[in-house]
């Protein structure tokens, strides 16, 4: 009898241990890795929308610039949204504040955190590293995500012990302001992880977008190569910079023209995202481009 009892038991938390892992995780606390542009544009916009946040970078004179630089932004977006009410405003600007912490040991604040994002320098060998060590103290539930722009999601996940629970969440520069968020899916990412970040990005105030492990994902898969193209026809000498970028907005409609966008973007980042990946490696049609 007791045996059944036992087997009973063990068959019913079993089944409920199941259905609970089959659950979304509903992300309230926030690590992010890195507070230069991106991290701290994510940090920002997680702790203004009720989140939880542990912002890590190298040393604190980074941490200090890193929380100036969202406290000015923070003041801008009060200004705006609480025109009629500073004194409100400097209370959204407080409790958001107050909900960022900070830290330069990332191993040492990961054990109760829902969600990883890590948003360092481009360079897989240095996001492996970091991955590697937070994995073996992480919790068992936490999402591990990549802001990578270029790098293939699957290496990065391959070096951890959790491919299930890891993804890319690549946010638009400046975070604050830009609507989109890529969630890319390896074939190892779970479904449940899938469906977390997509939660995760509309309590954001974003519109997520899924998408494969593929070079460029959505986004810079179709933009990079007409960023490319934009430099060739100025390098051929066919137009001028000024009148491509002219042409652009007034022909196209679009709100930048390719070089004051790749002004915007970065030199150095839009070269980093043409070497990261092999644009030829996925794709039918033949392009190799270079800065
Ligand atoms: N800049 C963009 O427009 C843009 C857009 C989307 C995605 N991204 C991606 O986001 C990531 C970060 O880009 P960024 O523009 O914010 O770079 P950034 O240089 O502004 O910031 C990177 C930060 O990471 C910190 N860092 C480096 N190694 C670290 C480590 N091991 N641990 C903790 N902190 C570390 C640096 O000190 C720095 O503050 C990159 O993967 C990039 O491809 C960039």
């Amino acid at each position: 009898m007791a045996f059944v009892t036992r087997q009973f038991v063990r068959s019913v938390s079993s089944s409920s241990t199941a259905s609970a892992s089959a659950k979304k995780i509903i992300i309230k606390h926030v690590t992010v890795i890195g507070g230069g542009l991106m991290g701290a544009g994510i940090a920002q916009v997680a702790a203004a929308t009720g989140h939880t946040v542990m912002l890590v970078d190298q040393t604190e004179d980074i941490l200090a610039k890193s929380r100036k630089g969202i406290e000015e932004s923070l003041r801008k977006v009060a200004k705006k949204k609480f025109a009629e009410n500073p004194k409100a405003g400097d209370e959204f600007v407080e409790k958001t504040l107050n909900s960022i912490s900070t830290s330069t040991d990332a191993a040492s604040v990961v054990h109760s955190t829902d969600l990883v994002v890590e948003a360092i320098v481009e360079n897989l060998k240095v996001k492996n590293e970091l991955f590697k060590r937070l994995d073996k103290f992480a919790s068992e539930h936490t999402i591990f995500a990549s802001n990578t722009s270029s790098l293939h999601i699957t290496d990065i996940a391959n070096a951890t012990t959790r491919q299930d629970r890891f993804a890319g969440l690549h946010f638009f520069n400046p975070v604050p302001m830009m609507k989109l968020v890529e969630v890319i899916k390896t074939p190892m990412t779970s479904q449940k992880t899938v469906e977390s970040l997509i939660d995760f990005s509309k309590a954001l105030g974003k519109h997520p977008v899924s998408c494969k492990d593929t070079p460029g994902f959505i986004v810079n898969r179709l933009l990079v190569p007409y960023l490319m193209e934009a430099i060739r026809l100025h390098e051929r000498g066919d137009a001028s910079k000024e009148d491509i970028d002219t042409a652009m907005k007034l022909g196209a409609g679009y709100p930048m023209g390719p070089f004051e966008l790749l002004d915007y973007v970065g030199l150095d980042t839009t070269k980093f995202i043409t070497d990261g990946r092999n644009w030829n490696s996925l794709s039918s049609v033949s392009c190799n481009y270079e800065l």
